[in-house]
């Protein structure tokens, strides 16, 4: 019989992942609330499918009256535990971005490749503010330049799953997340 234990040993539990996105859906709030208004809403852009766990509860965190708008934008860029150097999904962004104040939402910021490259490719399309928003940020010297407005957690140079973050389309469904490999 193969065995069906989860992998890992758990980082954050649900309980802790919980409690720090409500810290960050009132702090992104009250960092936007007299800058947004019904006719130009902030848009939470989420990178999928990694972020698609996080953006939900964050979203979900955000008080009923915040004006705010969802996209989300389909990336990838991990094969394995580890980055490919390209990025498929970055052409073909939508035409909605100029003039707006964008907030990506990823679920963790490694080399910054990503983030870098699309915080670039939402400026070059007319975006008149480009924040982040990250769930973890890995503590590893960092290749590409990009600053977080946000950071859930900082963690060490570990690959984790879990909440949203997968090993190749597996373990996303994860409440908590593990660490499955100590680097
Ligand atoms: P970067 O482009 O090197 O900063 O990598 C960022 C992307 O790689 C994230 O959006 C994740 O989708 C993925 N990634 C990086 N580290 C991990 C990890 O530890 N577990 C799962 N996915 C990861
Ligand atoms: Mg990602």
């Amino acid at each position: 019989m193969t065995s069906r234990t989860t992998p890992g040993r758990i980082l954050y539990s649900s309980e802790q992942i919980a409690a720090r996105v409500r810290e960050l859906a009132d702090a992104i709030h009250q960092s936007t609330e007299h800058v947004a208004t019904k006719a130009d809403p902030v848009i939470l852009l989420g990178l999928m499918n990694g972020a698609l766990v996080f953006l939900s509860d964050l979203l979900r965190a955000m008080p009923a009256t915040a004006h705010m708008e969802v996209h989300c934008q389909n990336l990838s860029s991990y094969k394995g535990t580890s980055s490919t150097g390209t990025i498929r999904g970055l052409e073909s962004l939508p035409d909605i971005f100029a003039g707006r104040h964008v907030i990506i939402v990823d679920d963790i910021l490694d080399t910054g490749f990503t983030l870098h490259n699309m915080r670039d490719r939402l400026l070059n399309v007319g975006a008149r503010q480009v924040d982040v928003c990250v769930l973890l940020d890995k503590k590893v010297p960092r290749t590409y330049d990009i600053a977080p407005q946000w950071v859930g957690f900082e963690i060490p140079n570990l690959f984790v799953i879990g909440y949203g973050l997968d090993l190749d389309g597996a373990f996303r469904s994860l409440p908590d997340i593990r660490v499955i490999e100590e680097n």
